[in-house]
């Protein structure tokens, strides 16, 4: 059950951990972290300040951005990172600024799982590659590093760009 619309734990093989012994985050990816059954209730994320709103929403787009522009995509797994997308980008804004607006949550909690089931078949790319030691060296909360890299990433990756980023071109 998640209690915040954005890492999409409730869906993905994936769990990152801080070790102490050289303060970095590192990854576990093992089918065994997939549950079973997933109850997601946006309920759960009304009292969620709007700064964790903003921050996990945040990485729960960026989930899909980069599965719908990795170089792994594939069409099953693209169409939920579009609705995604289109979910989150249409609705965060409320769910930080209202957040006590239901429907807002519900569209972004709705996001938020697209993102997890990406996280599987295609995972990640260089945003979160480069926000997890970002995170780890400064403390930052990972949908803030995945926000202030994102757009550099985005436009670094343009003269390599993926057929469905193109479409952004
Ligand atoms: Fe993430």
């Amino acid at each position: 059950m998640p209690a915040t619309s954005g890492t999409g734990s409730e869906a993905s093989p994936n769990a990152i951990l801080v070790d102490d012994a050289d303060n970095q985050k590192k990854g576990i990816i093992s089918p065994y972290l997939v549950p079973d059954i997933v109850y997601v209730d946006p309920l759960l994320t009304i009292s969620v300040p709007p700064a964790i709103t903003a921050a996990t929403g945040i990485d729960a787009l960026t989930h899909c951005m980069e599965a719908y522009t990795n170089k792994f995509a594939q069409p099953f797994i693209d169409m939920m990172a579009y609705e995604g997308m289109r979910l989150i980008a249409a609705h965060i804004e409320t769910a930080v600024k209202q957040g006590d607006n239901v429907e807002a949550r519900e569209k972004v909690a709705m996001g938020s799982l697209l993102g997890g089931f990406c996280l599987g078949p295609v995972n990640t790319a260089g945003v979160h590659a480069l926000s997890y030691p970002l995170g780890s060296m400064f403390h930052l909360a990972h949908g803030l590093s995945n926000a202030l890299l994102l757009p550099y990433v985005m436009e670094y990756n343009i003269p390599s760009a993926t057929k469905n980023m193109q479409k952004w071109l």
